[in-house]
């Protein structure tokens, strides 16, 4: 598949890496030029390129900036009209401890009421960057969940069959709604990793499913 990148921080440059390493052809912007041309440089299928029209032709468009950037990085990149949006943001706090929205919507659900046309998809958002770094599996071989929310059956497939093709187990978590739930699910891995000290090898899953 054809995708854009948006931001080359933690989630940003990991990526850039898996998609690059599977053999997507992967275009990465950010905000400074020179850091998405330092992770492209890495990577053998990957380029950096402008914001500025960087949309078109994508068949995947993936935000992984701030929740605080993502409608601006969005609008940044060009015509969003039907492309297939993955949201991995989580609106944390500052101290990264808590949400700043939930319950009656979700960072997803903002996103896609500021970018209409688009078709978002939430995912990835469950995964930690120092996961994402090493691939689809942890430490002890066992494969990484990848959740994933959206109002369209084709965008979720599309995002489906991505995190497939870097080797993640997928699970559908239902309409873009449900990026009320995934959210907070993100949260905790965050507080077992951070909060409780777990370190950052873990990875949400769900038995029975
Ligand atoms: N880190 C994790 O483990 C993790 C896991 C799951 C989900 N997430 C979510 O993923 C997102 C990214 O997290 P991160 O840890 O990768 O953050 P990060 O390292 O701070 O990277 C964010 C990147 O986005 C860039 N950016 C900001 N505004 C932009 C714009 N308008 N256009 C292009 N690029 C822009 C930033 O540029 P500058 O360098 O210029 O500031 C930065 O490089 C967050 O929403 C986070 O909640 C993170």
């Amino acid at each position: 598949m054809k995708v854009l990148v948006i931001g080359a921080g933690n989630m940003g440059s990991g990526f850039v890496k898996q998609l690059s390493a599977a053999g997507h052809s992967v275009s990465v912007t950010a905000r400074d030029a020179a850091k998405a041309a330092a992770v492209a440089s890495q990577n053998a299928n990957a380029t950096a390129v402008p914001a500025a029209g960087a949309a078109e032709g994508q068949d995947v468009v993936i935000l992984a900036t701030g929740f605080g950037d993502a409608v601006s990085a969005l609008q940044s990149v060009g015509n969003l009209r039907g492309k297939v949006v993955v949201d991995i943001t989580n609106p944390l706090t500052a101290d990264y401890m808590g949400l700043t929205l939930g319950h009656s919507t979700s960072a997803a659900e903002e996103i896609a009421k500021a970018i209409p046309g688009a078709q978002v998809v939430k995912a990835f958002n469950t995964v930690l960057a120092q996961v994402l770094g090493q691939g689809s599996s942890l430490g002890d071989g066992s494969k990484v969940t990848v959740f994933y929310a959206g109002d369209s059956d084709a965008a979720k497939g599309t995002v489906k069959d991505l995190a497939e093709s870097l080797g993640f187990v997928t699970a559908d978590a239902g309409g873009l709604k449900n990026a009320r739930y995934l959210e907070p699910v993100a949260a905790l891995n965050i507080y077992f990793a951070y909060g409780a000290g777990r370190g950052t090898a873990i990875a949400p899953a769900w038995q029975g499913i």
